[in-house]
């Protein structure tokens, strides 16, 4: 089976290049380099050339902020660029498996979301990323649709200017004042784990909506606790709520992940424990 992977050099594409070691699945990386998801003849071009069973979409716009100021970019990258590939996929005949977000949810629930739940978006990220799953739909008949929900790989997202362990990391050795809000709940997850969840999904060919994050959820400022905790830092560190933080943009207020069709992912914990391993932060 051959697999075409675009968001390449991303936190989940590149440990899916990094992490996939199976005799029966040959993985090709592909960056923005080789096809922008955009230029729909590019993205054409791409998949002719490499004729893969599956391809993986993991490539998105997802600068919140900047989405809500630049609405047309965001959906010019996530859902006309879903739909690009989405389309070059089945031109091969190839499947999509296309990722998507906790954020397709609004936070009213307090048990986890499941893969039927319907979905309503609090901001424009969350709307492109509902498009996006539709159109891949509407583009593809051999989809598959993998959320995910608050990523943090090695590689640290360049769209969004590294990840947030790294950025505790940093305002710790800082030393300045960190607060963080302990009202949104989600389910931080290492992309590691994801990526190695994600493999016999995409070997078995199994179809449908998916969800795929760290066992049970905690909020932002409990995560943060647990980084300083396992790196023995004490910096000047509490709680803050996300209106005293006075954060402009909405976002749900609870999207942990929950799932009745895939494997469950370890732990949040657990994923913590082996990024800061692998990254190099040994805990003290
Ligand atoms: N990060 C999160 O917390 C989070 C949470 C829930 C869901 N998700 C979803 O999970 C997926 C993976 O996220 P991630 O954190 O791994 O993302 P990431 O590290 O930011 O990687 C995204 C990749 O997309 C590429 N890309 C962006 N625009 C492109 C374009 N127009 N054409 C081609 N490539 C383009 C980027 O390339 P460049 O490096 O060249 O910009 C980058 O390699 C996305 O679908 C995202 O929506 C993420």
């Amino acid at each position: 089976m051959k697999v075409l992977v675009l968001g390449a050099n991303g936190q989940l594409g590149s440990d899916i290049v990094r992490l996939w070691h199976d005799p029966g699945v040959t993985v090709i990386a592909a960056t923005r380099a080789e096809a922008d998801v955009t230029d729909a003849n590019a993205v054409e071009a791409l998949v002719r050339n490499h004729e893969p069973d599956v391809v993986i979409n993991t490539t998105a716009f997802h600068n919140l902020p900047v989405a809500e100021q630049d609405p047309e970019t965001c959906f010019r990258v996530n859902v006309v660029g879903g739909r690009n590939v989405a389309r070059a996929a089945k031109a091969v005949g190839a499947a999509i498996v296309q990722i998507s977000t906790d954020y397709v949810f609004d936070g009213e629930k307090r048990t986890p979301y499941l893969e039927e739940d319907s979905r309503r978006a609090l901001n424009i990220y969350g709307a492109a990323k509902i498009a996006t799953e539709d159109v891949v739909r509407q583009a593809n008949p051999e989809w598959t649709i993998v959320r995910v929900s608050g990523l943090y790989g090695l590689a640290g997202s360049a769209g969004k200017g590294g990840n947030f362990v790294e950025t505790m990391l940093r305002l710790a050795h800082e030393g300045k004042p960190i607060r963080v809000v302990s009202d949104q709940v989600s389910s931080p997850t290492n992309t590691a784990e994801i990526a190695e969840a994600l493999l016999p999904i995409v070997r078995d060919g199994r179809r449908g909506v998916f969800h795929l994050a760290a066992g049970e959820g905690c909020s932002w400022y409990t995560f943060a606790g647990r980084i300083f905790e396992r790196r023995g830092l004490s910096p000047d560190f509490a709680p803050t709520t996300t209106a005293e933080f006075g954060a402009p943009l909405a976002r749900p207020m609870y999207s942990v992940l929950g799932t009745t069709r895939a494997p469950a992912l370890s732990h949040w914990s657990v994923g913590l424990e082996r990024y800061l391993r692998e990254k190099g932060h040994a805990a003290l």
